[in-house]
């Protein structure tokens, strides 16, 4: 297994650069949806169409926010905010009287995404640098957590879904597209930093994921979307991307 540090500095710098190469007025770049950038993420032409251009890259593979049934008022986290897309999209559902907060590790795409908030002139959206590991978040102040192509880039996942029970309020929810493993990742590729960086090396079994997410305290877990991807495919392995949803028990109350 490769060590952590190294996968930390691998996805940085591959975010990093991306991050640089974004200009306020550029689409795409090469993160998670590289291989599936056929594949449709699921935004509305209208949604995106809402927010300021250039603050729409998305390197995801999904659209968490369209399952999230948000609400005015409401306080949301996004795990790996990127250029911030998906935060814009949250932040005109939980209005004024709501907030949005997002998490990203890499410098520059905090830097971009605080770029695109001022442009867009978003004043209920603010970024904060930080591993999804460890939430730079108190614990149970967030109402519903979203993500978009991230956990599988995280080296521990089991420790990521510990963090978002401990940030989420009894009751509160999660709302993760994410790519997931259908069998075992081959060796060579599981090694492979780049295309760990690309949303490909780091994806867990869906089974596994699935299970993680209980083992963490979630209940009422369930897919809301899935697409099976072509690519990397073999005889007994496959990718695809799934979002899913679950949420924190209402009687849950730390000791
Ligand atoms: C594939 S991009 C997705 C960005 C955004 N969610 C979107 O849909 O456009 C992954 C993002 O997650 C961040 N990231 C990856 N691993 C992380 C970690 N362990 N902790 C915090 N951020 C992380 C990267 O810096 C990058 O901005």
């Amino acid at each position: 297994m490769t060590d952590r540090q190294t996968i930390i500095d691998n996805v940085k710098s591959r975010y990093g650069q991306i991050a640089r190469a974004s200009t306020p007025s550029c689409c795409g770049g090469g993160g998670c949806a590289t291989e599936a950038s056929d594949i449709s993420l699921g935004y509305k032409p209208e949604e995106l169409g809402a927010i300021p251009k250039g603050a729409s890259m998305s390197l995801g593979c999904g659209n968490p926010t369209s399952v999230a049934d948000l609400k005015p008022g409401e306080v949301v986290l996004d795990l790996g905010s990127g250029g911030g897309v998906d935060c814009f999209l949250a932040a005109k559902k939980v209005g004024d009287r709501g907030f949005v907060i997002g998490v990203d590790m890499t410098e520059e795409m905090i830097d971009l995404a605080r770029h695109n908030a001022k442009t867009g002139g978003y004043s209920n959206v603010s970024f904060r640098l930080g591993e999804i590991e460890e939430l730079p978040v108190d614990t149970g102040t967030i109402d519903a957590i979203i993500s978009n192509c991230v956990i599988n880039l995280a080296p521990d996942k089991t420790r990521v879904f510990k963090e978002m029970f401990r940030v989420l309020r009894p009751g509160g929810r999660f709302s993760v597209s994410d790519v997931v493993a259908k069998g075992a990742i081959p060796l060579n590729v599981r090694k492979n930093m780049e295309q760990w960086a690309g949303c490909i090396s780091g994806a867990l079994d869906k089974n596994d994921y699935l299970q993680k997410v209980a083992d963490a305290g979630f209940e009422r877990i369930e897919i809301r979307s899935e697409v099976d991807y072509d690519f990397q495919r073999t005889d007994d392995f496959s990718l695809a991307s799934v979002t899913v949803v679950g949420y924190k028990p209402l009687n849950h109350h730390p000791r």
